[in-house]
């Protein structure tokens, strides 16, 4: 199917998705949002400061205990979802008992009947008011959240509410089978001061990005360090430390690709950190979010960067989701990214992933990361090279060559066709080698990858025309030839300008972000450096041709021809050097970047 096809199905199904259950949802029968609390209304939640808020008629409270729960606002709303939640591990808990039938209803969430409150039509009301019934089992902390709809594209995603603690509590009795908690969760405290690479290698292990940073001096290291603790090395601390935005993450893997991983985040809430362990399964939304088996949680918040500090036993099997048995080899991912309401967003750069497996509770040391794939650095630098350098130096060969060398021969053929075709045939093989390999990597198509995608398959598209037609072109004295030439070099620019910007584009991808703006600054020196030797060999052509035709003695056009020609060789040469040259020290420029993600 074509692009332009397949972007218009996509938005069709889209704008149903979206559409359909619009109609539902001003019933308020959200149960199927009940976790993320998120209206799928097709915009994002709104981040500005909203104008509700939720208000409980006790800070305190006992089991069994009514609490009186009121969500206002300063300006009128159509629809809402209102849930407590356990604040140690985000489970809802409770029932909600209704004060007005015809406004609000029950949901079942979780299989858990009465446990969410939310609107019965879009009728506009700005104050509800309900109870909740704190169960004889409730935990610690409840805090209460509601996602809140003004219009259908205006809206708030779990807002957080009050938080509500049980008085004189004791710990639930063990149960029969179930061993004691290990630790049980404190409450975060803030750091005194900045982490510090000091020691990395010695008596902690250390991931660094840029390497050998330290987190100390500069915010924007990326630092990530492992220390064990305790007689018998039962637990082991963690430092996480980087710039970020919303939040700063880590994460356990079996391998190099995302999925099945044990994360721990640190994302921003306001002015606060929350900690929690997560299990992503596959390249979604982390799941079953907890602070469960996590201890002597610390963070700060300074100079644009999240720290944060959490201990963890070393085998934590009994707990559920059970988190990974630290006594053993993992590849360490590190990823930042933006956060809204608590809630992480997709990382936006690649995440830092270290160069070989780690056994976490092994020896001390300093161990590098990289944030490229070697499969997208191995299709970045088989592009470069082939659109830089193989492909330019021989589309030159064929633009201004042709009569140099016309005595000798290569092979049977002349020199120019061979130099030309052996350039080209090594272009058009480096682009479908490097065509494949991003779709090896993602395992099929790379969706958010922008236009980039795209132009890839016209130039890979337009790079195999061009040899078919050569191959089938007809013979040098036919009378269409002239079709084949114009066509051929058409065809070729084509090719070779998408080519160019499909290069701009490739240096700002994700999964290969080269450093901005000196890559793009290179390709402009190499687009301008491209131009200008194209500009040259054209006014040599010119201004030869025209001093031949301007002479009109047999004599002396015999001679100065061979003299110029003999001038012009050697010119031509020395251009074609310099070109080869300055394009190659720009190509070698940019792929030691590659090298170095
Ligand atoms: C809060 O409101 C509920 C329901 O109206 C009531 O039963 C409870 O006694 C109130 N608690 C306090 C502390 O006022
Ligand atoms: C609910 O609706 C019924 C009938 O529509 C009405 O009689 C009743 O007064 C309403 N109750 C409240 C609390 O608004």
């Amino acid at each position: 199917m074509s692009p332009v096809g397949l972007c218009g199905l996509l938005f069709i199904s889209v704008s149903v998705y979206y559409w359909v259950p619009a109609g539902c949802y001003a019933n308020g029968k959200v149960t199927k949002v009940c976790g993320s609390m998120e209206p799928h209304h097709g915009v994002p939640g709104q981040t500005a400061h909203s104008p509700y808020r939720l208000d409980t008629n006790t800070t305190t409270f006992s089991p069994r205990e009514r609490i009186k729960v009121i969500l206002s606002g300063t300006s009128y709303f159509k629809g809402f979802l209102l849930q407590a939640r356990d604040a140690a591990n985000q489970g809802t808990v409770g029932t909600f008992t209704l004060t007005n039938r015809n406004k609000t209803q029950l949901l079942t969430c979780n299989e858990h009947q009465g446990s969410a409150v939310s609107h019965t039509s879009d009728a506009r009301q700005t104050e509800v008011c309900v109870v909740w019934n704190a169960p004889a089992d409730a935990p610690t902390q409840i805090q209460f959240f509601v996602s809140v709809v003004a219009h259908y594209n205006v809206f708030w995603v779990k807002l957080p509410g009050p938080v509500i603690y049980q008085h004189g509590v004791t710990p639930h009795p063990p149960q029969p089978d179930t061993p004691p908690p290990v630790q049980p969760t404190t409450t975060p405290t803030i750091l005194p001061g900045p982490f510090t690479s000091d020691g990395c290698g010695q008596s902690k292990s250390c991931l660094l990005d840029p390497p050998g940073c330290d987190p100390k001096e500069e915010p924007h290291c990326f630092f990530l360090s492992m220390t064990t603790e305790g007689p018998d090395k039962t637990s082991v601390i963690f430092e996480l430390s980087g710039p970020a935005e919303g939040y700063i993450a880590f994460a356990l893997s079996w391998d190099t690709w995302m999925g099945n991983d044990d994360v721990y985040m640190c994302v921003k809430d306001g002015d606060r950190v929350s900690v929690s362990a997560a299990f992503v399964s596959g390249r979604t939304h982390p799941e079953d979010q907890s602070q469960v088996g996590l201890s002597s949680v610390s963070w700060r918040l300074a100079d644009g960067a999240i720290q944060c500090k959490l201990s963890r036993p070393v085998k934590l099997v009994n707990q559920e989701p059970a988190r990974y048995d630290l006594d053993h080899d993992y590849f360490l991912f590190l990823t930042s990214g933006h956060a809204q309401y608590g809630k992480v967003w997709k990382h936006s750069h690649q995440p830092l992933i270290s160069t070989h497996r780690k056994h976490i509770t092994g020896p001390p040391e300093v161990l590098r990361g990289s944030r490229g794939p070697i499969m997208m650095k191995m299709h970045g630098a088989l592009m470069l090279l082939a659109w830089m350098l193989t492909g330019s130096v021989g589309t030159i060969i064929a633009s201004f060559y042709k009569p140099d060398w016309p005595n000798q021969t290569l092979l049977g053929q002349k020199i120019w066709f061979q130099v030309h075709r052996g350039l080209m045939v090594l272009t058009v093989t480096l682009t479908i080698v490097a065509f494949c390999l991003p779709f090896f990597y993602r395992k099929g198509w790379s969706k958010h990858a922008g236009v980039h995608p795209y132009l890839g398959c016209c130039v890979l598209t337009l790079s195999l025309i061009q040899p078919t037609m050569a191959a089938i072109r007809p013979s040098p004295d036919s009378h269409r030839r002239y079709i084949f030439n114009w066509a051929h070099w058409g065809v070729g620019s084509v090719t070779e300008i998408m080519a160019v910007a499909a290069m701009f584009l490739g240096t700002r991808q994700s999964s290969l972000l080269l450093p901005q703006p000196w890559a793009t600054h290179v390709l402009i020196g190499y687009v301008t450096w491209l131009a200008s030797f194209r500009f040259l060999l054209l006014m040599l052509k010119h201004l030869y041709s025209k001093e031949i035709s301007g002479s009109d003695d047999q004599q002396a056009i015999l001679s100065d021809q061979s003299e110029h020609r003999h001038w012009e060789f050697l010119m031509k040469s020395l251009i074609l050097t310099a070109l080869a040259l300055g394009s190659s020290g720009l190509l070698v420029a940019l792929l030691s970047a590659v090298a170095e993600i």
